[in-house]
């Protein structure tokens, strides 16, 4: 019997990465899994493993900035599984950049997907658990970007500062529906999307090697090395049960140790 048995849940971003990562690992507890990504291809490529494991789930094209698309995501899954329960609100971009070449249109970009997608992400899911009678979860994925500026990601700091900020403000908001609101906030996590940033680097004469971004920004870590989408799952499953029904509001770190408060 897995922990998240009966459950129906919605991850976005999960066609690859870390949503990818958490969306095999619910699948794997139990949980009925809508995978929610731009990329509809890749999110049914991550639906079709899922049941090819046993599991039970279904993907959907979706762009977290658009409301609409992302009630369609919500609405498959009350369709799918009978309800929704949880919401991973999980899309994010970014791009490495110096702090004085961020343009107006890389701000609003990445703003629109890591901020405003949590925001109607949060909206809407919160609209279907008042229609179900209240209760629900909602878990963010911020990063300890959100916690700490770093001179190379500027608005995506920004971004998932803002993350953290609406996970404190719904939480508060939405306590008396019975929906609780957190996010976690990872470190560095081997992705596809430090290959971009990496590349990025190199473009803007940051660093010269191949690699060598994710390299420089794993030497503090605690632990000793970088994070892969399984040691974060661990936490997302805990956030999903009803194990963390007395946590709200909270951003937790999942980082081996890279920052300490
Ligand atoms: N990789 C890390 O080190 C790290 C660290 C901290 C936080 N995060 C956060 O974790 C999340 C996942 O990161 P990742 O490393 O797996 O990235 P990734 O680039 O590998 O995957 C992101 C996924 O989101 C999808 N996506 C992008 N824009 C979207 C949109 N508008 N609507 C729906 N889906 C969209 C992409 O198609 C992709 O499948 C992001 O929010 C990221 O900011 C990552």
């Amino acid at each position: 019997m897995g922990k998240l048995e009966g459950r129906s849940i919605v991850v976005t971003g999960a066609a690859r990465g870390i949503g990818s990562g958490v969306a095999r690992r619910l699948g794997a507890e139990g949980a009925g899994v809508v995978v929610a990504d731009l990329n509809g291809a890749g999110a049914e490529a991550t639906a079709e493993s899922i049941r090819g494991a046993g599991g039970n789930a279904v993907g959907i094209a979706c762009d977290v900035g658009d409301r609409t698309s992302v009630r369609s995501a919500l609405e498959l899954a009350a369709g799918e599984f009978g309800r929704l329960d949880v919401l991973f609100n999980n899309a994010g971009i970014s791009k490495t950049q110096h702090f004085m070449e961020v343009t107006e249109d890389d701000y609003n970009r990445i703003m629109r997907v890591n901020g405003l997608g949590v925001l109607f992400g949060i909206q809407e899911a919160t609209e279907i658990f008042r229609a179900q009678g209240g209760g629900g979860k909602i878990v963010n994925t911020a990063s300890i970007a959100g916690k700490e500026g770093f001179p190379l990601f500027p608005a995506y700091c920004a971004s998932k500062a803002a993350v953290v900020s609406l996970t404190q403000s719904a939480a508060r908001d939405l306590a008396g529906d019975g929906v609780t609101v957190n996010a976690f906030c990872p470190g560095v996590v081997t992705t596809e999307l430090w290959d971009q940033l990496d590349q990025e680097s190199r473009d803007v004469g940051e660093t010269e090697t191949e690699g060598q971004l994710i390299g420089e920004f794993s030497e503090g870590i605690l632990l000793g090395r970088a994070s892969t989408p399984e040691d974060i799952a661990g936490l997302c499953v805990f956030l999903a049960s009803g194990d963390s029904d007395y946590i709200t509001g909270q951003a937790i770190n999942v980082d081996g140790g890279m920052l300490v408060h």
